[in-house]
């Protein structure tokens, strides 16, 4: 039987990407989003996938959605926690606020969705679940302290609950892409961004379909002896 995965944030950007993918390879994908109906209507219509509408950083609205998808297609066992925001600004403009969405959306999140779907996954004992880090959680960036501190706690998250899934044969991994040519990175200011594009050795933004590459990789049912590790696709950008 297909096995039912779960993409946060999947209806668009890497997550649309990722979400391609992992029906590809035979995946029952359902994609989630948090806003944007139009974009997920029309993925929906584009591609058959299932869409489904809730926040990921918010428990009991995870809750409920876990509840449905499992009743629907059955137990999640490939959750990939890509739903991703960024508030930018210096920390002397930064308010409460900004860092409070930020560190809820991205973070939060993959306690949420780890959490209502962790259980169902050792009983199986099969799981992979993917979190969708960054480079600016690995080397910090200008501008970002919420975003950086909430990816960069995505990887210590993955390699501490890595530990516990392991012996139940749940791979818990991180991918932390580079800047990707996304709406998000689209939102940087233009002389920053060419900047930024200066510094990456291999002389341009990452696409949509390099991360999600590195995303079907990991949650193949074969790749059953990576766990707790991080896979930068950057483009060079940061070896870590
Ligand atoms: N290092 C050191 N100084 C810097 C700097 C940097 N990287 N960037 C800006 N500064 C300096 C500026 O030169 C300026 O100095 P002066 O006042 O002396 O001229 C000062 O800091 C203020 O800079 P700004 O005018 O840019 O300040 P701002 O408040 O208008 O904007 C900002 C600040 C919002 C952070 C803006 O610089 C910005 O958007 N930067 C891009 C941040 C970024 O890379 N975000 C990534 C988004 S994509 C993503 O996150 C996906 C992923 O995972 C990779």
């Amino acid at each position: 039987m297909s096995r039912v995965a779960l993409v946060t944030g999947g209806t668009r950007g890497i997550g649309a990407e990722i979400s391609r993918h992992l029906k590809a390879a035979g995946r029952t994908v359902v994609a989630s989003y948090a806003g944007n109906d139009a974009a997920a209507q029309a993925f929906a219509a584009e591609t058959g996938i299932a869409v489904m509408k809730f926040d990921a950083g918010d428990f009991d609205a995870c809750k409920g959605a876990i509840a449905e998808i499992t009743e629907k297609f059955g137990p999640v066992e490939i959750l990939v926690n890509n739903a991703g925001i960024t508030r930018d600004a210096t920390l002397a403009k930064m308010s409460r606020d900004m860092w409070d969405a930020v560190m809820d959306t991205n973070l939060g999140s993959c306690f949420n969705l780890c959490k209502l779907t962790f259980e169902g996954m050792r009983e199986k004992k099969f799981g992979r679940i993917v979190n969708i880090g960054s480079i600016n959680g690995q080397a910090g960036q200008y501008g970002q302290v919420n975003y950086a501190a909430a990816k960069s706690g995505i990887h210590g998250f993955t390699k501490a609950l890595a530990q516990e899934g392991a012996r139940f044969g749940i791979t818990v991994n991180a991918v932390a892409p580079g800047y990707v040519d996304t709406d998000m990175v689209r939102a940087v200011p233009p002389d920053v961004l060419q900047k930024i594009i200066a510094r990456i050795p291999m002389g341009r933004l990452g696409h949509a379909d390099d991360i999600a590459r590195g995303v079907a990789f990991l949650t193949a049912d074969e790749a059953d002896f990576i766990t707790g590790s991080t896979m930068s696709i950057n483009g060079g950008q940061h070896m870590y």
